[in-house]
């Protein structure tokens, strides 16, 4: 569920729930513990809670520090769902596993209008191949900042260094 202070349109809530629903079916393929697949879903819930908050270019960086720094005032004190919706834009080197299915997901779920069939085939193999699909979402989220001309910033390039 959605915090209660969450800013998001109707637009960004479906995403997230499109995030949540493919977390939870890799949670039940790869038997997570039900504790364990609570904790995923918190940081699917807090990562774009506040995406639609503040209208500015630069939120793309802003939102996933800003729902961390909510949340943690708000009481969480669990360190890997802080960073995983802290980072959820950048990479992490530091990531557990709640950073890493949540980044995953962010960009694999079915809404999203590019490589539909790449991403729905690199879903299907997470639960198995979980490390792998990694690297490769990590290869071309990064290699699409690259293309784009935006500067890599070092957190993404000690997330990349961490995989290889
Ligand atoms: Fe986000
Ligand atoms: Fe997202």
């Amino acid at each position: 569920m959605l915090p209660p202070w969450a800013v998001v349109t109707e637009e960004r809530r479906a995403h997230i729930e499109r995030v949540a629903e493919l977390v939870l079916g890799w949670a039940v393929a790869m038997h997570a513990t039900p504790a364990e697949t609570a904790r995923w879903l918190k940081a699917v819930w807090l990562h774009d809670a506040l995406r639609d908050a503040r209208p500015s270019s630069s939120d793309e960086l802003v939102h996933g520090p800003l729902a961390a720094d909510r949340a943690a005032a708000d009481g969480e004190t669990d360190r890997g769902i802080l960073d995983a919706v802290r980072y959820h834009s950048l990479g992490y080197s530091g990531w557990d596993d709640v950073g890493k299915m949540l980044y995953l997901a962010d960009f694999l779920e079915p809404g999203r209008k590019f490589d539909r069939e790449i991403r729905a085939g690199l879903a299907a193999r997470v639960p198995a191949e979980r490390n792998a699909v990694l690297k490769e979402v990590a290869q071309r989220r990064i290699a699409w900042v690259v293309k784009s001309g935006y500067p890599l910033l070092p957190e993404t390039v000690a997330f990349w260094n961490s995989l290889v």
